[in-house]
């Protein structure tokens, strides 16, 4: 059981603009409402959340560093870092919890440079393109993970 688990769920940049930012590819609810769906389903399961997120690289790589102290897992969608950051991916490796990695859409759909992430072959797995869906099943997969540790 994960039961009294604690997990970080991280937003890289731009997300901080969810609601307002291209509804027609991510749909019209904020970030904060996105969390409180988390919440809502973090309680059904019986595990805590804690929700984190910042526009700078440097910061999200400290928080995962750190992530190891105080969560059993971690569910991240770093947004356009996932298409770039080395140094996402190296710190997830090194945190060493499992990782969910999520999108509002499917990446795969888009523009070319979004269907490779630097950040996948260090995550349990990745989750995209159902909207908020993304992170409730990012919720599930890490408390399933955890059931299973
Ligand atoms: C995103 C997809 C990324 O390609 C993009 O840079 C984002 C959001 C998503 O949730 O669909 O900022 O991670």
């Amino acid at each position: 059981m994960a039961t009294g688990k604690r997990i970080l769920v991280l937003n890289g940049p731009n997300l901080n603009l969810l609601g307002k930012r291209q509804p027609e590819i991510y749909g019209s609810l904020t970030l904060e409402e996105i969390n409180r769906e988390i919440e809502t389903l973090a309680k059904e399961l019986g595990v805590e959340v804690s929700f984190r997120q910042s526009n700078s690289e440097g910061e999200l790589v400290g928080w995962i560093q750190e992530a190891p102290n105080e969560f059993a897992a971690v569910v991240i969608n770093p947004a356009a870092y996932t298409h770039s950051s080395i140094a996402i991916r190296d710190a997830i490796t090194a945190a060493g919890i499992p990782t969910i990695e999520v999108h509002v859409s499917n990446v795969y759909k888009r523009e070319e440079f979004r269907s490779h992430s630097y950040i996948a072959g260090a995550a349990i797995g990745q989750i995209a393109g159902f909207g908020v869906n993304s992170y409730l099943l990012g919720l599930r997969a890490a408390v399933a993970q955890l059931s299973k540790a």
